[in-house]
């Protein structure tokens, strides 16, 4: 199991924060992020990496002091992940907000409530280190992503017409927001 950094648990799953990997938790984060893909996930990667690109992505994550790694687990396996990305240190003018990125959980643990967690955790972590907004951004063909996120109060403010590449195929993308803070309040 990752190093200890908080975590929330129910019954057969648990979210966690981690800064180091185990080899069984890497080799299972990479197996669940290839599924992903495989499905359609397309969060980045059109194909699925070779192991060891994605695991050099994965260790080279935990080195990137503005990124935090979360993982969701069923049964004491890595099912999904996703990153709290805060602004570099020169950005004072958005140190209030961070973004969500990569949120995904595996296919074959879909629709048990893991995403729900993961999101949780991360925005109880943003909320932990002084942020009031969490941003996201997702494109056109994630249409589970666009149900999910908006089931959980995140709200659509704009629209981008040529935001990416797929196949050749050109998409939109969309933009999100969710104010951290009870009452959706922002200092
Ligand atoms: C989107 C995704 C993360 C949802 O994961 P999940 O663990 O199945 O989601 P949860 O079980 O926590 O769902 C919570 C709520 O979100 C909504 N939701 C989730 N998946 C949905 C779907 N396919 N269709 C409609 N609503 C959906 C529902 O309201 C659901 O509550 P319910 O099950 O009580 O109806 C998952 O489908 C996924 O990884 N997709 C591919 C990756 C991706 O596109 N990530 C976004 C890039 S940041």
């Amino acid at each position: 199991m990752g190093e200890w950094q908080g975590e929330v648990r129910r019954d057969d799953a648990l979210v966690e924060r981690v800064s180091a990997f185990t080899d069984d938790d890497l080799a299972s984060l990479c197996e669940a992020v290839s599924a992903a893909i495989i499905e359609g996930g397309n969060f980045g990667w059109a194909q699925p990496p070779e192991r060891a690109a994605l695991e050099a992505y994965f260790r080279g994550l935990l080195l990137v002091p503005e990124r935090s790694l979360f993982l969701a687990r069923a049964d004491g396996v890595v099912v999904g992940s996703a990153q709290l990305l805060r602004p570099s240190r020169n950005n004072q003018a958005q140190a209030f907000s961070a973004t969500l990125k990569q949120l995904f959980i595996a296919p074959y643990a879909r629709r048990r409530g893991l995403a729900r967690m993961l999101a949780d955790r991360v925005e109880e972590r943003a909320r932990a280190i002084g942020c009031q907004v969490m941003n996201l951004e997702l494109r056109e063909g994630q249409g589970e992503a666009v149900a999910f996120f908006e089931s959980i109060g995140y709200r659509r403010w704009g629209e981008h017409p040529a935001y990416a590449r797929v196949n050749g195929r050109t998409l939109r993308g969309f933009y999100y927001y969710k104010p951290l803070q009870p009452g959706g309040v922002v200092a």
